[in-house]
């Protein structure tokens, strides 16, 4: 008899910490998605795992291999420009981001590709990305990172809103 109340009670307990482990795992969940939106919310960073749904531009092979180029070079512009301001080199900052990234490197990139391959927005998204890099510029001389750095966030999320919008490729 106490052995069949104690075999019931261990049998209540058991399910009452499987329903509690139940309520702790959902709950668990729950906060992992809200702390999931709240980080997207907070940090603007995309869903590793975004729905594809840019616009292709459908470029023949050189035409691609050209605007690949200049894609990696931005890339490494970029890298070079953080290096830069690490050394406090100022100057050598305002250099490499005007003559690769502002209106310069915009017009060589026009000579190079056929400016009529790519949609009117695609040129808007580029000519945005060439202002910020401008107004980046711009700031250098100050010398001062807290002016600095917030021209370079919007110049990289200038980098960011087109890759958002475009692709080269239809797959
Ligand atoms: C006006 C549009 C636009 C802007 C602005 C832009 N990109 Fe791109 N970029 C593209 C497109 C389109 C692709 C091809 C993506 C694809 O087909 O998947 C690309 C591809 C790339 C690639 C991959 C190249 C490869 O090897 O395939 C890199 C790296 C890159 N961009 C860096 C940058 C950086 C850094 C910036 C900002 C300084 C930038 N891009 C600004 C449109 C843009």
């Amino acid at each position: 008899m106490g052995e069949r109340d104690s075999d019931a009670s261990m049998t209540r307990q058991r399910s009452g910490f499987a329903i509690f482990g139940s309520v702790l795992l959902a709950a668990l969940a729950t906060t992992g998605c809200v702390e999931h939106d709240e980080a997207m919310r907070t940090t603007g960073v995309s869903a590793v795992h975004l729905p594809d749904v840019r616009t292709p531009i459908p470029l023949g092979p050189e035409a691609r291999q050209e605007h690949r180029a200049v894609m990696q070079q931005h890339l490494e512009t970029i890298q070079a420009i953080v290096a830069a301001l690490a050394d406090e080199d100022y100057r050598l900052a305002q250099g490499l981001t005007e003559s690769h990234l502002g209106f310069f490197m915009h017009r060589q990139a026009m000579a190079r590709q056929n400016p009529e391959h790519f949609p009117a927005a695609y040129h808007d998204l580029a000519m945005a990305h060439h202002e910020a890099a401008e107004k980046m510029a711009e700031a250098m001389p100050s010398r001062d990172l807290k002016r600095i750095l917030p021209q370079f966030n919007n110049l990289l999320k200038a980098c960011v809103a087109c890759h958002l919008e475009y692709k080269l490729r239809s797959s």
